[in-house]
């Protein structure tokens, strides 16, 4: 394990607790006999929660585990998802429901109810189609948040294709890497992009990473920016199409076909221990059941009259499984906002709640940081009386944000519901439950009723209460990843070898129990930093590194920041031939951190990159991070007895030194 951070250690001495009110118990959707009822009978609770679907054909087995570590969840079932988060509300009689009230970042909105996205889900479906596209095929999105995207992803739902959403922020050269993999077949984007009260090209740098791509048949552009955008969106004659062109001009009727409960839905990727971002599939039945009930539960959410608002992006998993498809199969009225939280100015978030009255709202520790940076005058400029629950995820949380976030967001009584999960869980696993749990600032507390979740020791023994290790995934659970794409070994050791003899799921999280037995989550026992809430390899970024000409060798390590979680600190050995003044000069590191965002994305730009003579490493030749987190946290250089040459570290502090 990671020793732990004095962060950490102020975390665990927290001891505030808030028992529900009384008047949000009585009304909560969730009830303390959940938990006896999930305990009773798991098979059976899931089977119970699956009811909240739509199924063309009933599940004859609900979980088939006999070829673990691939699960089948509601086994011979038949679904289609798309029907189950549009068409079926239609039918119940709530077209007119707003699905998205959505708000875009220069001002302009636009209200979708429920019968018009069946119908733009129906045109993108039959126009997919009309391309060529069918059941099994990939189709890679990279859009911002408009409502193109998530149209898009239920067009292909609909239609039995794998969407393959790649964040808006990821470089060409990461797009393509995921085009690749997946060997998507069509790739959805837009002209460009507003970004900041400015209109940034998006067709051109999906450009750029398609050159010479093999699999790409059709690139479809949906308009967005048009002539803010400087110079016109790069075209290639019979590969491109506008949105409009092909999709306007559909029929609004298209048949759901349903597909198996493990028909894919998507792949998404995500940053693992190497280099390689691994490509995460989820299928449908299990995915959506579990992705409705923690939606259902966990946000205390209410058809017809909350105002739910989650800001993730639909480049990351929340976006999948809380934007599109837990909300939307749960019929919700949602907020979608295209841009960043201070455009034009910092009440941006505020002044939206208020205008729709936003009543659940689900952002990340990271955020909630900046606005306690911006300060409470900024909110409380705002009516913000209709928010009722507030939801965390991505980090730790840290007390003091949660604190923050409880007085200045929630009135001092909107419960918080602090979500543990991975894009791998596919859905929420850890998290309180409004209205039955007391919470307590910065833990996510207890596994959800019908999860299970241990923290052990190196030898698979659970902790006591007081304790720390590991946290695992004991069961098997609706929404669990499937695979990695293409990569079964890989699957078997990234997750599964660590605790082979016992079957549990490896999280790569260090957990503790405190002395009532709730789990505070410590972070990443791996090479995988969260910058942001954004999950990032160290091996990522030092392969980014090594590949710019000036440099021989790179260690990355991800330090606290206090707003970010983790910040990207790098450790550069510069190559014989590199003239050393100029290269470690301040443009020159400059420049490194931009050959990184060009490699990876922005997210992926070191905070502070170092050139150092030598990397601290063992006799086996592995770098020992631990002690250039010291020197990247300022703290006394921890033990070193086991450095291949322990005089490593003096000859790395003392050359940092000289340079200030
Ligand atoms: C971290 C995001 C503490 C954790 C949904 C996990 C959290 C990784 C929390 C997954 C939380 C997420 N408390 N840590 N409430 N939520 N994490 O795949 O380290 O982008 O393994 O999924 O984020 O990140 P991912």
């Amino acid at each position: 394990m990671t020793e732990q951070s004095p962060a950490l250690d102020n975390l665990l001495k927290e001891s505030r607790t808030f028992p529900p009110g009384e008047e949000f118990a009585a009304q909560a959707n969730a009830t303390a006999e959940l938990r006896a009822e999930a305990d009773a009978d798991r098979d059976a609770f899931w089977a119970k929660q699956a009811e909240r679907l739509h199924w063309d054909t009933k599940w004859s087995q609900v979980l088939d585990w006999s070829g673990a570590p691939f699960a089948k969840w509601f086994v011979g079932g038949k679904l289609n998802v798309a029907y189950n988060c549009v068409d079926r509300h239609v039918e119940s009689g709530h077209g007119d429901q707003v699905a998205i009230h959505w708000v875009g970042e220069p001002g302009d909105t636009r209200d979708i109810t429920y019968a018009q996205l069946k119908d733009e889900v129906s045109k993108a479906a039959n126009a997919f189609a009309s391309l060529g596209v069918k059941a099994g095929d990939v189709v890679a999105i990279q859009l911002q948040m408009i409502p193109e995207a998530i149209i898009a992803m239920l067009a292909c739902a609909r239609i039995g294709a794998l969407h393959n959403v790649v964040f808006g922020g990821f470089s060409p050269t990461a797009l393509r890497a995921r085009v690749d993999d997946a060997a998507a077949k069509i790739v959805i984007t837009s002209d460009g992009q507003y970004r900041r009260g400015k209109a940034a090209p998006m067709k051109a740098n999906v450009d750029e990473a398609l050159e010479g791509a093999k699999t790409v048949e059709k690139v479809i552009v949906v308009r967005r920016t048009g002539s803010d955008l400087e110079g016109d969106a790069p075209w290639t004659e019979g590969r491109d199409l506008w949105w409009h062109d092909l999709v306007d001009a559909q029929s609004a009727e298209h048949r759901p076909e349903a597909f198996d409960s493990e028909h894919p839905l998507f792949i998404l990727y995500t940053s693992g221990t190497t280099g390689k971002p691994k490509g995460i599939l989820h299928t449908s039945g299990g995915y959506l059941t579990q992705a409705a009930y923690t939606h259902h539960n966990v946000f205390d959410h209410k058809a017809g009259e909350d105002v739910y608002w989650c800001t993730a992006d639909i480049g990351w998993v929340t976006g999948h499984s809380y934007i599109v498809y837990g909300p939307l199969a749960n019929r919700v009225t949602q907020v979608v906002y295209e841009g960043t939280p201070n455009t034009p100015h910092e009440g941006r978030h505020w002044e939206i709640v208020q205008k729709y009255g936003v009543s659940i709202y689900y952002t990340a520790p990271t955020l909630i940081r900046t606005f306690m940076k911006w300060g409470k005058e900024i909110p409380e400029k705002y009516d913000l009386s209709t928010l009722r629950v507030l939801g965390s995820v991505g980090e730790p949380i840290n007390p003091e944000a949660w604190i923050w976030y409880r007085e200045n967001i929630g009135a001092g009584k909107a419960p918080i519901v602090d979500t543990w999960w991975q894009t791998e869980t596919g859905a929420i696993m850890i998290s309180p439950l409004p209205g039955v749990t007391s919470t307590k600032p910065g833990s996510a507390q207890r596994a959800l009723p019908g999860i299970s979740a241990k923290v052990v020791d190196d030898q698979a023994q659970e902790v006591g209460n007081g304790g720390g290790g590991y946290l695992v995934l004991d069961k098997p659970w609706p929404s669990m990843l499937r695979g990695i794409w293409g990569d079964d070994e890989r699957f078997k050791e990234t997750y599964w070898s660590r605790f082979a003899d016992q079957g549990f799921y490896f999280a790569g999280d260090g957990a503790k129990y405190d002395d009532d037995g709730d789990i505070w989550l410590l972070g990443r026992v791996d090479d995988v930093m969260n910058v942001s809430g954004h999950r990032i390899s160290t091996t990522e970024v030092e392969s980014a590194l090594v590949s710019h000409p000036t440099v021989a060798e790179a260690a990355v390590v991800g330090a606290s920041d206090a707003t970010t979680g983790q910040g990207i600190v790098a450790f550069v050995i510069l190559r014989g031939n590199a003239d050393k003044d100029a290269a470690s000069g301040e443009e020159a590191v400059q420049a490194l951190r931009d050959h990184v965002a060009k490699e990876i994305g922005p997210i992926a730009k070191p905070r502070q990159i170092m050139v150092v003579p030598e990397l601290p490493k063992t006799r086996s030749g592995k770098i020992m991070r631990r002690l250039l987190r010291d020197v990247a946290e300022n703290r006394e250089v921890g033990d070193v007895t086991t450095l291949a040459d322990s005089s490593v570290m003096d000859l790395i502090s003392s050359g940092l030194n000289s340079d200030k």
